[in-house]
């Protein structure tokens, strides 16, 4: 496959922007070659500017659970320019997106739309803040929540630290409210709890990490945070913005019924516009301005462009089925890719929950937490990637991100995915 033409506009890119693109993963930094650049979508399939098509399992890192340029979410998004692309007045769509959500979603009452995952977090810090009066947020390593300062950080040695900033630009100060506990700890939660509850205004989690490989948590692990979070007055918040309508309308929260206080949102709740929310508990969502005295405001928040997109796209994962198909067709994909490196005694497992889905090398067991996976696997995901790719099967360029089953991924397409992941296993496994 040749991609001489991506080739030639990376280097143009390598003019305008820093490493050459608009968000670093995209820069192929952590996989052989470089980044190839997309003209069209249709369905599971990608096109590039060489004219190369792909069966994608990127889907834009996860919004798009449809698959690219669907009919209705292409249609919602054509209606709304035709009556003008932005108003920064109430518009119908915004309630018709709130409604959908919150008629369908037990544990959102109210919501606040905003224009970005990160900013949703961000939101969601200063309402628990704000909300409690206290200053302290613990996280989890591993769990990736946007790049919002105060969780930009990473964990010292021992159970539960103070985080140190992870990007340069972040003053320590700005980190010092925030506490890193590792995942599936109860005793580190506890020792915080016991330190600190009394400023501790929340514990946020990916309640499905899915940012440093899939580290599936035991349910009896989110059901305590729920638990000890209720007895010291702290809140909860799940951080949906990949599970949130991917592993079912509800998120992981309705997936393992477990109340968060606060939730956020992006990613498939927009449609592939850029959308994201929080909402959760009417009581807390009423401190949020103009009702209550946290200020979060934005110029095109709640977009009705975005907004149509999102109810478009989420009418469609209302259908009857629609997360049980999905779900199936992934198990079926997945099994087929294990079954061969079992066959051939390979060290590797993919991980898989509804349709998203991980690949580790180097171990056949459960990874629950950040500091399981070995960064020397890596090297085998090279190899991967680099097959797949001139294979016509586009997956993220990072061993550490998963990859997402549409639905518009056929049987066919993926047992076809899946033949070409088996070669690429034994590709990676022959080096
Ligand atoms: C769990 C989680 N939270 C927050 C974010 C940030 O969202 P965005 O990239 O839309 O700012 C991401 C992005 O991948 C995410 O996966």
């Amino acid at each position: 496959m040749k991609q001489d033409h991506s080739h030639r506009m990376y280097d143009e890119a390598l003019k305008y922007f820093p490493g050459g693109v608009n968000s670093p993963v995209r820069a192929f930094r952590s996989v052989h070659g470089q980044p190839v650049f997309m003209e069209s979508g249709d369905g599971c399939h990608v096109r590039d500017i060489d004219g190369n098509r792909y069966i994608d399992f990127c889907c834009s890192w996860g919004p798009l659970i449809l698959g690219h340029n669907h009919p209705s979410v292409r249609q919602g998004i054509l209606d709304a320019v035709y009556r003008g692309v932005t108003f920064g007045t109430p518009t119908l769509a915004e309630n018709r997106l709130a409604r959908l959500i919150i008629h369908h979603h037990k544990y959102v009452e109210k919501i606040r739309f905003v224009n970005s995952g990160t900013e949703a977090v961000m939101s969601a810090i200063r309402l628990a803040r704000g909300y409690t009066g206290r200053p302290k947020v613990l996280k989890f390593e591993g769990c990736y929540h946007g790049h919002v300062d105060s969780l930009m950080v990473n964990a010292g040695s021992g159970l539960v630290t103070f985080g140190t900033s992870s990007s340069a630009g972040i003053p320590e100060a700005f980190v010092g409210e925030t506490l890193v506990a590792p995942l599936n700890d109860r005793a580190a939660v506890e020792k915080a709890v016991a330190d600190y509850g009394s400023e501790l205004a929340c514990i946020i989690i990916e309640p499905i990490p899915a940012n440093n490989g899939l580290l599936l948590q035991n349910p009896e692990f989110l059901q305590f945070l729920r638990e000890i979070c209720t007895a010291n007055n702290i809140l909860l918040i799940f951080d949906e913005v990949i599970s949130g309508f991917r592993v079912g309308f509800e998120g992981a929260a309705g997936l393992f019924d477990i109340q968060p206080d606060l939730i956020t949102y992006g990613k498939v709740m927009g449609g592939g516009m850029p959308v994201g929310a929080y909402g959760g508990r009417a009581e807390i969502m009423g401190e949020v301005a103009p009702d209550g005295p946290v200020y979060q405001a934005g110029t095109l928040s709640g977009n009705p462009v975005a907004m149509s997109a999102g109810a478009s796209q989420l009418r469609e994962c209302l259908r009857p089925g629609f997360y049980e198909s999905l779900a199936e067709r992934t198990s079926t994909f997945v099994t087929k890719v294990q079954g061969h490196a079992d066959d051939k005694g390979y060290p590797f497992r993919i991980h898989a929950m509804g349709s998203i889905f991980w690949m580790a090398f180097g171990t056949k067991d459960d990874i629950r937490t950040s500091a399981a996976i070995d960064p020397n696997s890596m090297e085998q995901y090279k190899t991967l990637h680099r097959y797949m790719l001139s294979n016509g099967v586009y997956i993220a360029p990072s061993g550490y991100e998963v990859g997402f089953v549409s639905d518009a991924h056929t049987p066919h397409d993926l047992a076809e995915a899946a033949t070409i992941m088996c070669a690429g296993l034994d590709a990676a496994f022959a080096e």
